[in-house]
């Protein structure tokens, strides 16, 4: 431990998609819906999800191996694993003992999930700012990996359009030159509106006391509620950060918000004031990739050439909790 706060370096990035698309007219097989109905309230014309074995352990390891690749640091040099998912396969083991495993970290580091539904790589990025700025830890892996497919309920035509399966992964390790690439960074949670997103994990009492009412299975949304919340704090949340930091909307050159919906997404870029050329979206072919959907977006915009590095980044998530958060990044050259 020191006196004084390290900064952290954003040192790589990866991303991982399952190869089988879903369209919105392939869901037509399953339900009375629309590729126009989907389409125009959501921004989403496909999704990938898994098949077979095929979890969200696989491509979380997939994206951390391109992430620490580009990181120019050696899995064994980790100290840290974190992992933000909605969708284990186990409770436990925890996804990041299974990466630490995958990625044949033998030497005992921690390891830990994280449950802050979409906004799970803002809540990561802070937990390893706090860890790298008291120099507790130095390099730190965070995986965001969502396996949604398995988790929504496929009748429930409101819901399942919107989901679809990824992961992404971030290395962040202490910057040598003193360049904080985390400009700022706010999570914010209030339960109070939980209901409006639920998955429940539930078994049985002991058979020899009385039973309780189990709850239904798979993701239960209130999707118009979630949808008012968000637009209601998201704009002038984001906003907020911006100005908190000490700077104005045009001093930032992205906006690379959680792909829920491009509607939330348009209100967030209007109250900036920023063209499309400077907001990510890839929800058309993704949708709702939950923790996910930022890390992916980022990595795949820097990958694609769509964003240019040596910039700055407003990254904004929000999701079941309910959980919110914010963050004004430094993208550097070579994290992807
Ligand atoms: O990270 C997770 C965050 N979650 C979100 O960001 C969700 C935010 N919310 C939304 O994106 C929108 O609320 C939805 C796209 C989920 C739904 O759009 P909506 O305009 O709020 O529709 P609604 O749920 O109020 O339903 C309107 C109508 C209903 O029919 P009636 O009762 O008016 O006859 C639904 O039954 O649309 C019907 N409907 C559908 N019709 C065709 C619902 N789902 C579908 C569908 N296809 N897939």
């Amino acid at each position: 431990m020191t006196d004084k706060l390290i900064p952290l370096k954003i040192a790589g990035v990866g991303y991982s998609l399952p190869e089988t698309v879903i369209t919105n007219d392939d869901l037509t097989k399953l339900y009375d819906t629309s590729d126009e109905w989907i389409y125009t309230r959501t921004g989403i014309k496909e999704r990938r999800v898994v098949s077979g074995e095929e979890n969200a352990i696989d491509l979380g390891f997939d994206a951390a191996k391109k992430a620490i690749e580009k990181s120019g640091i050696a899995a064994d040099e980790i100290d840290l694993i974190l992992a933000a998912s909605s969708a284990p396969p186990d409770l436990y083991p925890a996804i990041a003992c299974h990466i630490q495993a995958r990625l044949g970290i033998s030497k005992a580091i921690p390891a830990f999930d994280i449950t802050a539904a979409c906004s799970g790589l803002i809540y990561g990025l802070s937990i390893a700012k706090a860890y790298i700025a008291s120099g507790m830890y130095k390099n730190i892996l965070i995986v965001a990996t969502d396996n949604n497919s398995r988790l929504v309920d496929w009748t429930d035509r409101g819901t399942s359009i919107l989901f679809g399966d990824g992961a992404g992964a971030v290395v962040v390790t202490q910057a040598e030159d003193g360049i904080d690439d985390i400009i700022a960074i706010d999570i914010k949670a209030d339960g109070n509106y939980g209901h409006l997103i639920e998955l429940a994990f539930d078994g049985k009492n002991c058979p020899l006391v009385e039973q309780y009412q189990e709850k239904p299975k798979g993701i239960r949304m209130n999707g118009r509620g979630v949808y008012t919340f968000v637009a209601k704090i998201l704009p002038h949340y984001v906003e907020e950060l911006i100005t908190n930091a000490g700077m104005k909307a045009e001093d930032i050159d992205y906006l690379i918000p959680h792909q829920a919906n491009i509607r939330i997404i348009q209100a967030v870029q209007e109250r900036l004031g920023y063209p499309d050329e400077k907001v990510v979206t890839n929800i058309k072919y993704y949708g709702n990739t939950s923790a996910a959907s930022i890390p992916i977006a980022l990595a795949e915009s820097v990958e694609k050439g769509k964003i240019k590095l040596g910039t700055t980044a407003v990254l904004c998530g929000f999701g079941a909790g309910m959980t919110w958060g914010g963050a004004i990044v430094r993208l550097r050259e070579g994290i992807c």
